[in-house]
């Protein structure tokens, strides 16, 4: 798969696939766009002690990095898993610019993506990565997650990906309460996450993007 590197409006990095015409992240803003979705209105929203956090597309690591800082300066511990049919390459995680914008050592986010797959890894004291290669179709999980970070490529793209079937399995690793978010709105995605078992609630969307979707699992 031939992917480029692009710079976003906010001076973060991005990746865009020609073949599919998508993009990793929001042009308006990649960092931007993490932040708003996944740490505010995900990570900031659980009250809990420590958190169980469930991704789906890992790619570049920017939401697991974010996590892992959040959880460092909150002292919350975090077990992260996600799962990624396509990892990037070492050459390609070497040129996106994320520890330099959020002033981190990029030891630290080369620790997330040289952990090896398939087992816990502790990349800090509190934060724990078990990153699964596979196709998210075959997703399952002995781990119940109390947020889940649904990153995959768009619905118009990958529409197998974003089923009530998919959905359901997710759900069945989340307790009553538990939430889900994710940057799609479209309605279709809405109705299949209800028929999943989540109730559905819209949320502004980062620039660029009128709203995005969380989910309450019922
Ligand atoms: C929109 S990108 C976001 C990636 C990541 N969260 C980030 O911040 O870079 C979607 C990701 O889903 C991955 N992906 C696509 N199809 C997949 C599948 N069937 N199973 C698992 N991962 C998939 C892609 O390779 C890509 O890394």
């Amino acid at each position: 798969m031939i992917r480029q590197l692009i710079l976003t409006e906010d001076g973060s990095h991005t990746i865009f696939v020609p073949e599919m015409g998508e993009h990793y992240h929001s042009v308006h803003g990649a960092m931007q766009e993490s932040l708003h979705i996944f740490i505010q209105h995900g990570f900031n929203q659980i009250q809990a002690k420590e958190l169980s956090i469930l991704e789906i597309g890992f790619g570049t690591g920017l939401n697991a990095l974010l996590t892992l800082l959040i959880s460092n300066a909150d002292n919350k511990p975090v077990i992260y898993e996600t799962w990624e049919k396509f990892p990037l390459s070492s050459e390609e995680i070497r040129k996106l610019n994320y520890p330099e914008i959020l002033k981190c050592e990029r030891s630290l986010y080369n620790s997330l993506h040289q952990a090896a797959w398939e087992i816990n890894v502790p990349i800090t004291p509190i934060f724990t990565l078990r990153k699964i290669e596979s196709d998210i179709l075959n997703f399952h999980s002995d781990r119940i997650f109390d947020l889940v970070y649904f990153d995959a490529f768009g619905p118009d793209f990958q529409p197998e990906l974003w089923t009530a079937e998919v959905f359901s399995k997710i759900a069945a690793c989340q307790r009553k309460g538990s939430r889900l978010v994710t940057y799609s709105a479209k309605g279709q995605v809405r109705r299949n996450l209800r028929e999943a078992g989540y109730m559905v609630e819209k949320a502004p969307g980062p620039p660029g993007k009128r709203e995005i979707t969380i989910a309450i699992k019922t």
